[in-house]
């Protein structure tokens, strides 16, 4: 199997603006983001953007027992990439914008949603069209946990993704990590 980061690379040549990264996130970086929301009990968990699986595995070491967990990914050389090294993950080719077409037949919405999206890079449509999606799903109490680059998180397109999160999210907190490259928040966002 290639090796993730030549994937993730190769990825971003292709389509830079949707992967928005040039390498996956860190190991240190999936388990600060699975520390802030609270799996113990979720029935029920969806993933967004799961590129390579950086955050994928984490997720499900974090999960109870029988817990149900759906990853939406666009590019289809992710995804197949993703479905061989983690087969044990349900993984669809599709638009994040989309979240409610894969969970309508469900009988629970999730109680915890993992955005790996490059927010701040995508167009402002998109961006909102995936939050809204996120908010419309997400019971009271339902979490959203996401990234953003230090470095980025000071810019117009920075600030206008936390400015979107503060609308739709009763709780916005923030949580620096150090070990990812560049460094990052940890945006822990309550419904
Ligand atoms: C910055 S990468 C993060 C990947 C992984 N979560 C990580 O942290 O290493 C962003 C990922 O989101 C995917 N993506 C971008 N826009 C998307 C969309 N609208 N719907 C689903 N996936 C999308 C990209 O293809 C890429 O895999």
């Amino acid at each position: 199997m290639e090796n993730a980061t030549i994937v993730f690379l190769k990825s971003f040549f292709k389509r830079p603006r949707q992967t928005g990264a040039i390498a996956p996130s860190s190991r240190q970086l999936a388990q600060a983001m699975v520390a802030r929301a609270d799996l113990g009990h979720a029935r029920f968990v969806v993933e967004l953007g799961p590129g390579t699986g950086a955050f994928t595995g984490a997720i499900l070491a974090a999960l109870p027992r029988g817990a149900d967990f759906l990853a939406i990914e666009r590019n289809p050389e992710l995804v197949t990439f993703l479905r061989r090294r983690l087969p044990q993950a349900n993984v669809v080719c599709d638009d994040a914008a989309h979240l409610w077409r894969h969970i309508a037949e469900r009988a629970a919405p999730p109680s915890a949603v993992f955005c790996g999206l490059p927010l701040s890079w995508l167009p402002a449509g998109e961006r909102d069209a995936v939050l809204d999606a996120v908010a419309a799903v997400l019971p009271l109490g339902g979490t959203l946990t996401l990234f953003q680059y230090i470095h980025a998180a000071g810019t117009p397109p920075g600030r206008q993704v936390q400015r979107e999160l503060a609308r739709r999210f009763r709780r916005v907190e923030r949580y620096p990590t150090w070990w990812n490259l560049p460094p990052a928040y940890v945006l822990h966002c309550v419904r």
